[in-house]
């Protein structure tokens, strides 16, 4: 594995091994490696040729009094996880090597990116897409693995990535669980343990919705009151929101259908989390995404 810190050498990198006939998977993040990450590299790593993991803190993405200074950083440990995974180029730029000017150019994706998530973080989805859109023009063609963990930047991505007419295919992958149901996150770094244990009760809330939706719930606002009345049980989680949307447009929905996507923010002590999951309704049933544990075997990978 090597590490590449100038768009320069990882555009030539990627371009040679298109050149040579690979596929190129790619895998961005913003580093402090988890289950997440990691089946992310794992899809990327059993569909490709070559495998490209980028690493970056995107300044761009945070709200002045948002946890930029504060993400937990560990490159040495990343570049581990890395290795173990079989990536063959982690992009480690700095942010002046991303950034060299001021940015006078932002990539907003309009309505998509304004409600949920966009509503308390004003400007946090430009800071994304506009970073996504660099990064794929440095990587060039190839197919980007991202979480449905984050739903509405997945929607967002996709979205932009059409619109600009973007070589690059991008794969949405399976929402990963703690054992207890927690989605893994970066920022769950930041709870304390009265905390931690607390914060079980938001992927509760969504087996709840499940359990509705299974015994036949499919109006919009009983699901949303169902997440609702879950959190509200416990003191030291406060919900920001919980939305029902299409999964694709994000446009509201009175009532389930196709594919949609019950998505909700939740403060906890310092940590804003999030989570979802996807219920599609077919005629013969309904399908009910909440994602997947993480198995220990895949710790120890
Ligand atoms: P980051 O939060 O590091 O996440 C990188 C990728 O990992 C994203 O696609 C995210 O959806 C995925 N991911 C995180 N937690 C996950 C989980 N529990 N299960 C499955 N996938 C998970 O998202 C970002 O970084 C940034 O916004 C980025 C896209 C890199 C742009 O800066």
């Amino acid at each position: 594995m090597i590490t590449i810190t100038t768009r320069a050498d990882l555009r030539h990198w990627t371009g040679s091994a298109r050149a040579t006939g690979k596929t190129v998977g790619f895998v961005p993040t913003m580093g402090s490696l988890h289950e997440g990450h990691r089946s992310l590299m794992r899809v990327a790593r059993s569909a490709n040729d070559a495998v490209v993991l980028s690493i970056f803190v995107n300044p761009l993405q945070f709200g002045p009094s948002e946890d930029l200074d504060a993400y937990p950083r560990d490159l040495g440990r990343d570049l581990d996880v890395a290795a173990a995974e079989g990536v063959d180029v982690v992009f480690a730029p700095t942010v002046s090597e991303m950034y060299p000017e001021a940015m006078v150019t932002t990539v907003h994706v309009a309505g998509l990116g304004d409600d949920l998530c966009g509503r308390s973080r004003p400007g946090h989805f430009d800071g994304v897409s506009t970073v996504v859109a660099k990064l794929f023009s440095i990587v060039g063609p190839c197919f980007a693995y991202l979480g449905r963990k984050d739903a509405q930047q997945l929607a967002i991505v996709r979205r932009l990535t059409r619109d600009l007419d973007l070589p690059v295919t991008v794969v949405g992958c399976p929402l990963v669980r703690e054992t207890d149901g927690l989605a893994l996150s970066s920022r769950n770094a930041y709870l304390a343990p009265a905390e931690r244990a607390a914060a079980v009760v938001i992927s509760r809330s969504l087996r709840d919705v499940a359990d509705a939706v299974r015994r036949g719930e499919r109006d919009a606002d009983a699901i949303r009151s169902i997440v609702t009345r879950a959190i509200a049980t416990e003191p030291l989680v406060t919900l920001e929101y919980a939305e029902v949307r299409d999964a694709t447009t994000l446009g509201a929905v009175t009532a389930l259908s196709d594919e949609t996507l019950v998505a909700l923010a939740a403060r906890v002590g310092n940590a804003r989390l999030i989570d979802n999951c996807t219920i599609t309704i077919h005629d013969t049933g309904v399908e009910i995404d909440l994602g997947v544990i993480a198995t220990p075997a895949e710790s120890e990978a």
